[in-house]
C-alpha cells in the first residue's frame, strides 16, 4: 500500500500517510482504506481498528481538492457513492472502530471520523466541513452523519459557514468522545477503550453496533439527495471559482452560478 500503514493484531492500526496533502484522500488512498477495512473484518486475529493520520497536523485534510477539481456532472455521483459506501464499511464494521484525530479532520477527514464508532481527539485536532467555500457540499455522508451525532442546526451552522470547531468545541457539541493533549496519548486513551471492549462478548458487540446503526437507515433519502446534490454542484461555475481558488490560494469570488 502505497498512503496507507497497517500495523495488526489485535488492534489494527490504519495509519493514512500522504503528508504532502494533509493527508487528503485521493481514490488510490480510499481504494486502500476499502481494502485494509476489509482484511480487518476478515481476519480473526483482529479484534478492533484504529484509524488515525500521519504526522500531528492532520487527520485527513478531505478528500483531495486536485482530483475532485476534475469531476463532471456525470461522475461526480458514481464518485460520491463510491466513497460514501467505503465509509459506511467502516461504519458497519462488526468489529470496533476508533478515529485518533491528530489535527485537522476536514471535509471527507470529518466524515472518515465520524463514519468511525467512537472519536478521540488531540487538543491541536480541528474539526469541519468547509466544501462550500469550494462550491460544492459534502459528498461522504457528512450531511446526514453530522447532523445525526451533533443535531440538525449545529450541523448547519458548521456546514454553511465551512468554520473549524476546535477539539473542544467538537466535545461541547458530541462531536468527538475525548480530547486529550497528545496523539501518544490519545492513542493510549484509544487502547484501553478497545481493551476494555474486547473483554465483552464479541457477538453482542457486532449486534451492538448492527443494531444501532440500523437505526439510521443509510439507503434513506438523505444520503441519495447528497449524493445527487454534490454531484449536479460539480457543473456549477461556482465549484470551477471554488476549486481554482484553493490552487491559487485565494479567497473566491461565487457568483451563484
Ligand atoms: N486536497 C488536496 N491537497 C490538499 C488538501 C486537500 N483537501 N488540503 C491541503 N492540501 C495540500 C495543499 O494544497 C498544500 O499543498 P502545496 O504545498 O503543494 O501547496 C499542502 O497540502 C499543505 O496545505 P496548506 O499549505 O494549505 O496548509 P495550511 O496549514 O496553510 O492550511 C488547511 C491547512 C486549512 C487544512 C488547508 O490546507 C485547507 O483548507 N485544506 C482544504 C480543506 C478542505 O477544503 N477540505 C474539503 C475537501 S472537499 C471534500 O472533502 C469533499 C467530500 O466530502 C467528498
Amino acid at each position: 500500500m502505497q498512503n496507507l500503514t497497517v500495523a495488526n493484531n489485535p488492534i489494527c492500526t490504519i495509519t493514512i500517510s500522504r503528508p504532502e496533502a494533509l493527508n487528503a484522500l485521493n481514490r488510490e488512498t480510499l481504494q486502500e482504506l476499502k481494502t485494509a477495512i476489509q482484511e480487518c473484518i476478515d481476519r480473526k486475529e483482529v479484534k478492533g481498528i484504529i484509524i488515525t493520520g500521519e504526522g500531528e497536523k492532520a487527520f485527513v485534510a478531505g478528500a483531495d481538492i486536485k482530483e475532485i477539481a476534475q469531476l463532471s456532472k456525470e461522475n461526480a455521483f458514481e464518485f460520491a457513492k463510491w466513497g460514501r459506501d467505503i465509509f459506511k464499511q467502516v461504519e458497519d464494521c462488526p468489529k470496533p472502530v476508533i478515529a485518533v484525530v491528530n489535527g485537522f479532520a476536514l471535509g471527507g477527514g470529518c466524515e472518515l471520523a465520524m463514519a468511525c464508532h467512537l472519536r478521540i481527539a488531540t487538543e491541536n485536532a480541528k474539526f469541519g466541513l468547509p466544501e462550500v467555500s469550494l462550491g460544492i457540499i459534502p459528498g461522504y455522508g457528512g450531511t446526514q452523519r453530522l447532523a445525526q451525532l451533533v443535531g440538525r442546526g449545529k450541523a448547519l451552522e458548521l456546514a454553511m459557514t465551512g468554520d473549524m470547531a476546535t477539539a473542544h468545541e467538537a466535545k461541547e457539541i458530541g462531536l468527538v468522545n475525548h480530547v486529550v493533549a497528545t496523539k501518544a496519548e490519545a492513542l493510549t486513551l484509544a487502547e484501553k477503550i478497545l481493551g476494555k471492549i474486547f473483554k465483552k462478548a464479541p457477538l453482542a458487540i457486532s449486534a451492538l453496533i448492527r443494531s444501532i446503526n440500523a437505526g439510521y437507515e443509510f439507503e434513506n433519502f438523505g444520503y441519495k439527495s447528497e449524493s445527487e446534490n454534490f454531484a449536479s454542484l460539480t457543473s456549477t461555475k461556482d465549484f470551477v471559482e471554488g476549486t481554482s481558488a484553493f490552487a491559487e490560494k485565494r479567497t473566491p469570488n461565487f457568483k451563484g452560478e
